[in-house]
């Protein structure tokens, strides 16, 4: 359990002066030059130390990540990307940070370009956030004025040039190759990995593409040593973690907990519960909908929420997007759902992503209404494993795991309301 002393997230919901003097009474922007002065290398020693996985959803170590940048240039400029496309459906924990407490992030910014060497970054926020993107612009108006930015940023000897870049609606564009590109100026259509962008990123310069939440957190980590850092959750699964909890709750909420914590201590600490209890609990999408669903039956007792035991669950942490669902939700429908979403943004590049989202949709739509045939559920699950890790980015993955998720733990429901609609004539093999 997190104690508020440990938060770094003191104004997720808006309850303090956003503005600069207001976070720098929070403790931030507190010695930065100081933490710049450290060096490159120790930043990403602390950083790797830190055991801090990248929070957009893949979970990959962020010290790592910084320490793929070319440690002398060879003419090329370097950049940091700040992916603020948050567009996975269930998330919106960044939106949270750049509306209430957008120096975190800035500082974060300043930090992390100065250890990636990088002299310019480019934040691409979700065009949607509106409201959003008017905090950040003034709150890096206010640093500008304040010295914190420009020239010899923060007294660090360090120039630094931060902008907001707007996207369009685009989901496929928080896919960091299709971000890359579209803040080029080009459709946002995913590249080819590799080359990662470490290599070959922005304007084919050595880029580093981090998640909002990882460079908002990166201040404290540096000023607060990374043992605190890696002290939450359990190991490989360190730190504090912002998780945004939807769906049939009593209290719907974000917020910023300890890595690792109990899925019901979670819901019950701040959620309030389940609505009408624990009994009513049908079912849960842990990490945003690109990640497989869990039945009540894994999720009410011993669950924890963190990368590796999600993922031995067969699922996965994510965005930490907490999807609750309860008993009265028609849980084929929900992932019908979540089939037509993946069809409509994915971007057409590759066959398998292209055709297979539409076939999935279209035996979904089948199934939903109850008239498909039963040998369709297989028919479908093969089509998922025909686009699960053949196409160019991880939208086909995306796509496929809900699906497989649905079969996996209630083809029974499936197979009922096939049963139901036909008159209860159809015989259902055993599982
Ligand atoms: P990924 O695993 O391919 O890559 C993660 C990061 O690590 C990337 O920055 C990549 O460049 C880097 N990386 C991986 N292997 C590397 C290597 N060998 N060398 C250098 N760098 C390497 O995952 P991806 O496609 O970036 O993200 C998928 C996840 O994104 C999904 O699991 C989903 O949870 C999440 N997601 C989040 C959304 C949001 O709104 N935050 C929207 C959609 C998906
Ligand atoms: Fe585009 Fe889908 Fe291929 Fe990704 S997997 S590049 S979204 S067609």
């Amino acid at each position: 359990m997190l104690q508020d002393k440990d938060r770094i997230f003191t104004n997720i919901y808006g309850m303090h002066d956003r503005s600069l003097k207001g976070a720098m009474a929070r403790g931030h922007w507190d010695g930065t030059k100081d933490i710049i002065a450290l060096g490159r290398d120790k930043i990403v020693e602390i950083m790797k130390a830190s055991g801090l996985r990248g929070r957009g959803g893949a979970g990959f170590p962020t010290g790592l990540k910084w320490s793929f940048m070319p440690k002398e240039s060879d003419g090329r400029p370097s950049y940091l990307v700040v992916n603020a496309d948050e567009s996975e459906p269930g998330t919106c924990k960044d939106r949270e940070i750049m509306r209430n407490d957008p120096h975190t992030l800035i500082e974060g910014c300043l930090i992390a370009s100065f250890a990636m060497q990088a002299h310019a970054s480019y934040i691409y926020i979700r065009g949607e956030y509106i409201r959003e993107r008017e905090a950040l612009q003034a709150a890096i108006d206010e640093c500008y004025e304040a010295g914190l930015l420009g020239k010899n940023a923060a007294k660090s000897g360090w120039d630094f040039d931060l902008y907001l870049h707007h996207g369009a609606g685009a989901y496929i564009c928080g896919e960091e190759t299709a971000l890359l590109e579209s803040l080029e100026g080009r459709k946002g259509m995913p590249r080819m990995k590799p080359p990662f962008p470490a290599g070959a990123g922005l304007y084919g310069c050595p880029t580093t593409v981090n998640n909002v939440e990882s460079i908002a957190v990166a201040p404290t980590i540096l000023r607060r040593g990374a043992e605190w850092f890696a002290g939450f959750g359990r190991p490989n699964n360190a730190g504090t973690k912002l998780f945004a909890i939807s769906g049939h709750v009593n209290n719907p909420c974000v917020v910023e907990e300890a890595m690792s914590i109990p899925f019901d201590e979670l819901i019950e600490r701040h959620c309030g519960g389940i609505r009408g209890g624990w009994d009513n609990l049908k079912a849960v999408i842990p990490g945003g909908s690109s990640v497989p669903m869990l039945p009540a039956a894994v999720m009410r007792e011993g669950a924890i929420m963190d990368f590796d035991w999600l993922r031995e669950q067969r699922s996965g942490l994510g965005t930490a997007a907490v999807i609750v669902m309860d008993q009265s939700t028609d849980i084929i429908k929900a992932i019908w759902r979540l089939s037509k979403f993946y069809k409509h943004e994915s971007c057409g590049q590759c066959t398998p992503c292209r055709e297979g989202t539409g076939w999935m949709m279209r035996v979904m739509d089948r199934l939903v209404k109850g008239e498909a045939e039963v040998s369709e559920i297989d028919m479908l699950l093969d089509v998922t494993k025909q686009v699960e890790g053949h196409t160019i980015c991880a939208l086909g993955d995306a796509a496929a795991w809900p699906i497989q998720g649905l079969v996996r733990h209630f083809r029974h429901e499936i197979e009922d309301r096939i049963r139901v609609k036909r008159g209860g004539t159809v015989e259902i093999a055993a599982e």
